[in-house]
């Protein structure tokens, strides 16, 4: 049971999160079923960023999906603040669910284009105003509770609330999402590619405000995103998946700064290279994932594996634990030398800097003008 085992999780107690042997099949029609998952075990401590990264349609996003129950997984556990999501039904569900909120890759099409952003960012809120939030000066209305969430995102409700979602760019409307999101006063915030769609001189912005907001709410976060650089940046422990199973996982400079599994390694060996003179961006990931119908046997990353050999077509590594502090699911784990240079991810406000913006600058130039 390749990327399977759950030597890597942490004691119950320690974590918020914690999902267990997660497995979710699709219908995928003539009564065949795509598995898009086998088998995922992680947990996320209060106050931690776990970043999940993976080529597209290796599961990141029905990870994300499973953990809210959205649908529920075909089987496995979830547990939330000591709560098994599982378990529970209807409106239990749905009360215990919105202590954790989701942000999209598509802002735009995930806001309801005929409402207004008061009420957008409001509706949460009458179906539960029992629910704790951050409120403007401490006042108890609902409109104080979307004034603070639109002023911690950069907006004024005043400028804003009357305005439909078609009115903004993209990265404004996130911004719509993301004060949404926290309308709920989450202790969880799941981000599934919140950057992807953005311009690349947005997307610091963004990142910078989503790393606010954690600070200021205390907020714990799972991070989706196939761009190592934005997961390097945000992330304090790092999940590296692969045809719906974990490869890798542990604290962010272990798995970047010394990668256990072939796949990690390949992933960061083809990033481009800012610097002309270095190498890198190599075409070390040769072909593509196999179809999830017909998963290689043993270790799903052996088709492309210079390292395989005959028990990885026999067996599935389990994840075990690797020299430099990670966890990592492989027969044949690297030695945990130092990633080569060129396989080095350039800092997040080296790329925005490309771009001739300021990324280190913490205000808000997408916010409208006034
Ligand atoms: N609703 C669905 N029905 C059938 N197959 C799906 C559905 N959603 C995702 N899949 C399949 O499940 C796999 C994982 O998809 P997804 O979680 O979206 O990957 P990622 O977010 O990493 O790109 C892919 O093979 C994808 O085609
Ligand atoms: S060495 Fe074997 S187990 Fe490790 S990644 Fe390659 S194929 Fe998989
Ligand atoms: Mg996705």
């Amino acid at each position: 049971m390749a990327g399977v085992g759950a030597a890597h999780l942490r004691p119950t107690g320690e974590v918020l999160l914690q999902a267990t042997d997660l497995h979710v099949r699709y219908p995928a029609g003539r009564g065949r079923r795509v598995s898009a998952l086998s088998g995922v075990s992680f947990d996320v401590a209060e106050g931690e960023t776990l970043g999940l990264v993976g080529e597209s349609g290796c599961g990141k996003s029905t990870t994300a999906r499973a953990v809210l129950q959205l649908p529920r997984p075909t089987s496995g556990r979830v547990v939330f603040d000591g709560v098994d999501l599982t378990a529970l039904r209807g409106e239990e569900l749905r009360r215990v669910r919105t202590g954790v909120q989701m942000i999209f890759q598509d802002p735009v099409s995930s806001l309801n284009p005929r409402r207004r952003v008061a009420d957008i960012v409001r509706e949460g809120l009458d179906i539960w105003p029992e629910r704790p939030g951050p409120r403007a000066g401490g006042g108890p209305s609902a409109t104080d509770r979307v004034r603070a969430v639109l002023d911690s995102v950069g907006m004024d409700l005043d400028e804003v609330g009357d305005r439909r979602p078609h009115e903004f760019s993209g990265g404004q409307c996130q911004r719509i999402c993301i004060a949404r999101a926290l309308a709920l006063g989450p202790r969880v915030l799941i981000c599934d590619e919140p950057v992807s769609a953005l311009d690349v001189s947005i997307q610091a912005q963004i990142l910078n405000l989503l790393e606010d907001l954690k600070d200021r709410y205390g907020l714990t976060m799972l991070f989706i995103a196939h761009d190592l650089a934005v997961v390097k940046s945000i992330s304090d422990r790092v999940c590296v998946m692969y045809l719906g199973r974990i490869c890798e996982i542990g604290p962010t400079d272990a798995v970047f700064d010394r990668p256990a599994h072939p796949y990690t390694a390949a992933l960061l060996a083809s990033i481009p290279q800012l610097d002309p003179a270095a190498e890198g961006g190599e075409d070390v990931l040769r072909g593509d994932p196999p179809s999830p119908f017909e998963a290689p046997s043993g270790c799903r990353f052996r088709t492309r594996c210079d390292r395989a050999a005959d028990l990885c077509a026999e067996q599935a590594p389990e994840l075990r634990p690797a020299p430099s502090g990670q966890f990592v699911a492989c027969h044949f784990p690297l030695p945990g030398e130092p990633a080569p240079a060129a396989a080095s991810v350039p800092p997040l406000e080296r790329l925005d800097a490309l771009h001739d913006t300021a990324s280190a600058d913490r205000a808000y130039p997408d916010r409208l003008a006034p």
